[in-house]
C-alpha cells in the first residue's frame, strides 16, 4: 500500500475523492489537513471529520492555513459547494476532535516518520504545503510525490480565463511548491474538465454503498445543479477525484513533463504557466526549474470505472 496524507477544503469533490481514497484498498490514509479554500478552514475541518465519521474510518485530522500568506483572501464560491460545503444538506455536526497539531506540524511529523514513503495528495488552494517548506524545507527530499489537483496548463481557467481555484486562492505557495525539489503531478483543467460525472454513476454507487453514497449523492445535487445552470451540462466536474485515479492506474492518463510556475500578481494572477521540458528561453524564471509531471489527457471512461468499480467494492 501506499501511505497518503489529503490535504483539503471539502467541498463536494474533495468529498468523492476523500471516500475513493478510503475505500481503495491500495492506499493508506495517514490523515486529511485541511485549508480554506470551498469554505473557510474551520468548516473543512469539521467536514474532514464527518467524512472519516461517515466512512467509519480512524483517520486523524489537522487543521490548517486559514487565510493566504500574501495577498487578500478571495471570496467563498458558495454558489459552487454550498455555504456549508456540502451543497447545503445541513448535515449534523461531527462528533470527533481534530488533532492539536497544524496540518504543516502534522505533515513534517508524519514524512519524517516514514521518510521517502509519503506522498501527499493536494486538493485545495497550497497553503499547509507552502509553511511545510517554510518550516522545514529538507521535506521536499522525504516526500515520496505531491500529486496536486490545480492549475491549468493549456486549457482555459474556472476562476479567469487563465487561473484554476485552487492556484489563484495561494499563488506564492502554488510556485513554492511547483519550485520545490519534490516530484510534483499535475492533475490540473485540462484533464478534469475532459470527465463529466452524472447521476446515473452515484445512484449506482448509492445503490451498493448506501452511506457514503447517499452522501454523496444529496451533496453533489446542488453540484450538478450549479454546472446545469451555468454551463448547461448534465453532470459535474471529477476535480479532486481524480488525483486518487492517478494514483491508483496512471496509465488512464498522459502526462507531459515541463517546468510550471505560478503568476503571483496582476491580471493572469493564478495562472500556471507551462514551459514544455527541453525548450529554453532567454527570459530566467523557466531556468533550473524542477519538471512537473502534468496531466494533459484523460481516458475518462476508464476513470468513471475505475471510480465507480473501487467505491462498490467491486475492486
Ligand atoms: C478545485 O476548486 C475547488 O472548487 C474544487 O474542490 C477543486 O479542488 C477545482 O478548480
Ligand atoms: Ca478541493
Amino acid at each position: 500500500t501506499r501511505k497518503i496524507i489529503i490535504d483539503t477544503d471539502p467541498g463536494i469533490d474533495d468529498a468523492m475523492a476523500i471516500f475513493f481514497a478510503f475505500q481503495a484498498k491500495e492506499l493508506e490514509v495517514l490523515g486529511l489537513t485541511t485549508t480554506y479554500g470551498n469554505v473557510p478552514v474551520e468548516i473543512a475541518t469539521q467536514n474532514a471529520l464527518t467524512l472519516t465519521e461517515i466512512a467509519g474510518v480512524e483517520v486523524p485530522v489537522a487543521g490548517g492555513v486559514a487565510v493566504p500568506s500574501k495577498i487578500a483572501p478571495r471570496p467563498f464560491p458558495d454558489f459552487v459547494h454550498g455555504a456549508d460545503g456540502f451543497g447545503n444538506i445541513d448535515y449534523p455536526a461531527p462528533k470527533t476532535k481534530a488533532l492539536e497539531q497544524s496540518a504543516a506540524e502534522f505533515i513534517i511529523e508524519q514524512v519524517r516518520k516514514y521518510p521517502g514513503e509519503v506522498t501527499i495528495v493536494a486538493l485545495g488552494p497550497l497553503g499547509n504545503l507552502g509553511k511545510v517548506l517554510e518550516l522545514d524545507p529538507e521535506i521536499a527530499n522525504l516526500v515520496d510525490e505531491v500529486v496536486l489537483m490545480g492549475g491549468a496548463a493549456i486549457e482555459y481557467g474556472n476562476v479567469s480565463p487563465v487561473a484554476e481555484a485552487n492556484i489563484i486562492n495561494e499563488p506564492h505557495a502554488a510556485d513554492a511548491v511547483f519550485t520545490a525539489p519534490w516530484q510534483v503531478t499535475m492533475v490540473g483543467l485540462d484533464v478534469t474538465h475532459q470527465v463529466l460525472l452524472d447521476n446515473s454513476v452515484l445512484e449506482r454507487i448509492k445503490a451498493k454503498s448506501p452511506e457514503q453514497g447517499s452522501f454523496l449523492y444529496d451533496c453533489a445535487q446542488f453540484y450538478i445543479n450549479f454546472y446545469s445552470d451555468r454551463f448547461g451540462i448534465n453532470g459535474c466536474y471529477f476535480h479532486d477525484a481524480s488525483t486518487i485515479a492517478y494514483l491508483l492506474d496512471p496509465s488512464i492518463f498522459e502526462v507531459e513533463l515541463g517546468a510550471v510556475r505560478v503568476a503571483c500578481e496582476g491580471i493572469a494572477i493564478g495562472q500556471t504557466i507551462f514551459a514544455p521540458q527541453g525548450v529554453s528561453y532567454p527570459e530566467p524564471h523557466w531556468n533550473d526549474v524542477p519538471m512537473t509531471q502534468v496531466c494533459m489527457e484523460v481516458d475518462g471512461e476508464r476513470m468513471l470505472k475505475l471510480y465507480e468499480d473501487v467505491m462498490v467494492g467491486a475492486l
